[in-house]
């Protein structure tokens, strides 16, 4: 629990400091009929507290676990060290004990199983032990339960400090928070993966992402927005990396030169966002590798870009058969990882210049080559976590491009007429929240770094 540094290094000196810690019942040992063990946890973290005395360590080893009480008592170094490194290093001696909520005596799920690492539920199999396994699926019907495991706790605090650490470094370099509005009139993407609804009336559907409207507030005279918001997207399948609402942190500037610009942003922010979690959520990432184990992700201190003619030219000469004005699928996006780690010796790198075929109808194609255009996207671990491009900023251009790709260019015909009021060349990016969070943290499926995770199965918690 959280225990104020002063009152355990008075402790550790022998001064008898008096506390009072709410927090929930992990779990209690009686060990005799007079003395009982309580485990409170708060957050991550977690105390012992030693319960004397036969009503009161009767009332405490009665306790279901996971309740909620107050204990009042001395601090005190315990005889013996106690298991797992998020256990404060003292513990209390009980003088006052109340329930403040009691958890039903059989709960769906324990926290103890859902903190158990996947190597733990081998050894025990191996070693003929009964240990319970939670799923996945389990764990998320009672995620109330299964957030308060160490590694929960710690997942979601690293994912705060990515939103943080992305304001904080744009708002450093001038850029301005916005918001724009998720009831849209048509897809902002293109594509099918839009869920519809009726607004009074007339047709519309959530945002598959601001594009549209952070391109218009730079229009708007703000020159370098930032949001972090909600994306909504109707996804069909079901795969470890798609999540049907997801949390966008979206970029939007206007360019002077060269797309580069929004590379570099992407480079200064995220190396300062990787610098930062290694330093300041060591804890947190321990706490995430107990149960998960991953190693620490490789990245160059200034992010590596090839073009995407040199990763489809490693990919073919590593003898992956890949169009090369076609797009990349998960696999060969998972091999040219590989390749670039192997041989840049990062796991974080850009992609620029895709082919134009491939990209949104919004982005601009190249001018010294058409078939290909001034967009970038950005892995992780051989996964995309980022998508980004200088926008056609020309209305004839663009209402062109997409209806090029069967867009009705009605359905956006306000975001076309916006740039033919004065529209300077501009471009961004789009990331994923819980990607940057799975895919640095190693976790293999992106629900494990969503709260209340919405799949195309998934609608409740
Ligand atoms: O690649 P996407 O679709 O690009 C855009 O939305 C553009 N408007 C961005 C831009 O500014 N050009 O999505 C951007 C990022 C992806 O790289 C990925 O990290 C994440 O959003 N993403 C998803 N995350 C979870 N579940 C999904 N279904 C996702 N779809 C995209």
């Amino acid at each position: 629990a959280s225990l104020d540094p002063a009152a355990v290094a008075a402790a550790a000196a022998g001064a008898a400091v008096r506390v009072r810690v709410r927090g929930a019942a992990q779990a209690v040992r009686a060990v005799g009929r007079r003395v009982a063990f309580l485990v409170l946890r708060q957050g991550a973290a977690t105390v012992q507290c030693v319960v004397a005395g036969g009503g009161m360590a009767r009332f405490a080893a009665g306790l279901s676990r996971e309740s909620v009480v107050d204990v009042a008592g001395v601090v005190s170094l315990p005889r013996e060290p106690v298991r797992g490194t998020t256990q404060q290093l003292v513990e209390i001696h009980v003088e006052k004990l109340h329930c403040i909520s009691r958890a039903v005596p059989n709960l769906p799920i324990s926290v103890d199983d859902a903190a158990r690492s996947e190597e733990d539920v081998a050894r025990a199999k191996a070693a003929g032990e009964q240990l319970v396994h939670v799923g996945q699926d389990k764990r998320l019907d009672y995620r109330v339960i299964d957030l308060r495991t160490a590694a929960n706790q710690a997942i979601f605090r690293v994912q705060c400090q990515v939103e943080n650490m992305f304001r904080q470094v744009l708002l450093s370099e001038g850029f301005v928070g916005i918001h724009t509005p998720k009831l849209i009139g048509g897809s902002s993407e293109g594509g099918a993966a839009v869920f519809k609804l009726d607004y009074n009336g007339q047709p519309a559907c959530l945002a598959q992402s601001p594009q549209l409207h952070k391109q218009m507030a730079v229009c708007g005279g703000f020159e370098r927005v930032f949001e972090v918001g909600p994306v909504f997207r109707a996804e069909g399948s079901d795969t470890h990396r798609h999540l049907c609402e997801f949390v966008g942190l979206d970029v939007e500037m206007v360019l002077r030169d060269h797309y580069s610009e929004v590379c570099d942003v992407v480079d200064r922010l995220f190396v300062a966002m990787f610098d930062h979690l290694n330093k300041n959520c060591a804890r947190e990432l321990e706490a995430i590798h107990r149960q998960y184990p991953f190693k620490p992700l490789k990245y160059l201190e200034t992010t590596l870009r090839l073009d995407y003619d040199q990763g489809i030219r490693m990919l073919q000469e590593a003898g992956v058969h890949v169009d090369p004005m076609g797009d990349l699928n998960t696999e060969a996006e998972k091999k040219l990882g590989e390749l670039v780690r192997d041989k840049y010796d990062t796991e974080f790198y850009m992609l620029c210049r895709y082919p134009s075929a491939v990209r949104p109808f919004y982005t601009m194609p190249c001018s010294d080559d058409p078939r290909y255009s001034c967009s970038f996207d950005v892995f992780v671990r051989g996964e995309e976590i980022i998508s980004g491009a200088q926008r056609v900023h020309d209305p004839e251009l663009l209402a062109a491009q997409a209806q090029a790709r069967g867009i009705d260019v009605r359905t956006i015909a306000a975001y076309v007429d916006s740039f033919r009021y004065g529209a300077p060349p501009h471009g961004g990016f789009g990331v994923g929240l819980e990607r940057v969070v799975m895919l640095f943290c190693g976790l293999g499926n992106i629900r494990k770094t969503s709260l209340f995770p919405r799949d195309p199965r998934r609608l409740a918690p």
